[in-house]
């Protein structure tokens, strides 16, 4: 069976360092704000671009504490898509605001900026683009919109660590001297505030769980870090009311070897997309068929994304991957349902029709940094068969 992902390969690059390091860790016994945390963050805020990194429990932790740090109340209104993982929406809806989902672009996926102007309202606090699959979104027009409507953009870098803004002509639609201003940067550095995960299977993938804030606000730094331990920057001196939510010293150990790596195995990413994406067009599969994800600069491949058409298919997506199965090939869906159709916002949202035709027909073919040209073949040559019967 090829799996969806395979991370044997990059963790045996690095197998002889990782072993010596976690022995000294473990040596060490410090296991909670070991120095290693304090360096990760700062090699993290290195390359990010970034002036604070903090390193937390998890993505979801750091979408919270974020939007906390930022002031997101109960009853304020903060816009999202709604094609992503419900950690996004989660972490609104935990505090007590609103989740408003602004239909995503059919053709990056990712937010529409056209969407986000139309759900603004008087309550609206604050904006959370997702950079879905390691795609930057469109953060030139969501920039200026921001500023515009005096709101909060806080970046769901889930996805995309190491991911680079460009702004491709023509397509971002945002004056020149935004454009300027955020040509190059990491996402991460685009926003207010980002939040980052580690998750085992992220391009950049701890052994456990774990997250990041990145930000270039010393005031927002300041208070997420009180936040992220019980409210307290000193023993016993808790100002506010917090989370435990602390990056343990051993997974800042793990991601702390891997980071210089990161930018190798987003490339090997790529490289395995843009040949899937050639294989693909080589052997007759047809773009009325099966839309390909756009191979753009910047964009990290966290998923190779496709989208079988309805219209033009024999077979349901969902035959389609169990039939994949069948063939040795295991295919995930991101995302099958999205997040304002899922059941515990039943009844409160009209859903949006982009995202919910696109989660009718995505599925995600397997890949992963140090994949090989013939496994990919094989993948092929098993979407060719399924897709004949
Ligand atoms: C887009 C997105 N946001 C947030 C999260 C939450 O991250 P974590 O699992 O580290 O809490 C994920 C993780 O899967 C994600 O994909």
């Amino acid at each position: 069976m090829i799996p969806p992902l395979n991370l044997s390969p990059e963790i045996d690059e690095i197998r002889e360092e990782l072993e010596r390091k976690l022995w000294r860790v473990i040596s060490d016994a410090a296991f909670i704000r070991g120095r290693e945390v304090q360096e990760f963050e700062q090699a993290a805020a290195d390359y990010l671009g970034v002036k604070h990194a903090i390193g937390l429990n998890s993505g979801t932790d750091a979408l919270v504490i974020s939007l906390r740090a930022l002031g997101v109340k109960p009853g304020d209104e903060v816009i999202t898509t709604p094609f992503s993982f419900f950690a996004t929406a989660e972490s609104v809806s935990v505090l007590g605001a609103k989740p408003v989902f602004a239909d995503i672009d059919e053709d990056s996926l990712n937010i529409s900026p056209d969407a986000i102007e139309a759900c603004i309202t008087p309550k609206t606090k604050a904006i959370i683009p997702v950079h879905l699959f390691g795609r930057p979104c469109n953060m030139g027009r969501i920039t200026e919109i921001a500023r515009r409507h005096q709101l909060a953009v806080l970046e769901d870098c889930a996805q995309s660590f190491g991911a680079v803004y460009h702004s491709r002509c023509g397509e971002c639609g945002c004056s020149s001297e935004t454009k300027a201003a955020l040509q190059g940067l990491k996402t991460g550095a685009l926003g207010d505030m980002a939040a980052f995960s580690f998750f085992p299977s992220k391009n950049l993938g701890a052994f456990g769980d774990g997250g990041l804030i990145a930000t270039n606000s010393d005031a927002l730094a300041a208070t997420a870090r009180k936040l992220h331990v019980h409210g307290a920057d000193k023993k016993y001196h808790n100002e506010l009311v917090g989370y435990n939510s602390r990056l343990d010293t051993i997974q800042a150990a793990v991601l702390q070897l891997k980071l210089p790596h990161v930018d190798r195995w987003n490339n090997g990413r790529r490289t395995a997309a843009q040949l899937y994406t050639m294989m693909l067009e080589q052997h007759g599969l047809s773009p009325e068929l099966l839309t390909v994800p756009k191979v753009i600069p910047g964009h990290v491949f966290h998923q190779y994304t496709l989208r079988l058409r309805k219209n033009s298919a024999r077979i349901t997506r969902d035959e389609l991957v169990a039939r994949l199965k069948v063939l040795g090939v295991h295919c995930m869906v991101y995302y099958p349902v999205p997040q304002d159709m899922l059941p515990v916002y039943e009844g409160q949202y009209e859903p949006c029709p982009v995202s919910r035709t696109i989660a009718g027909e995505v599925f995600s073919l397997p890949l992963w940094p140090l994949m090989t040209m013939h496994t990919q073949e094989q993948v092929v040559q098993a979407l060719k068969k399924a897709l004949k019967g």
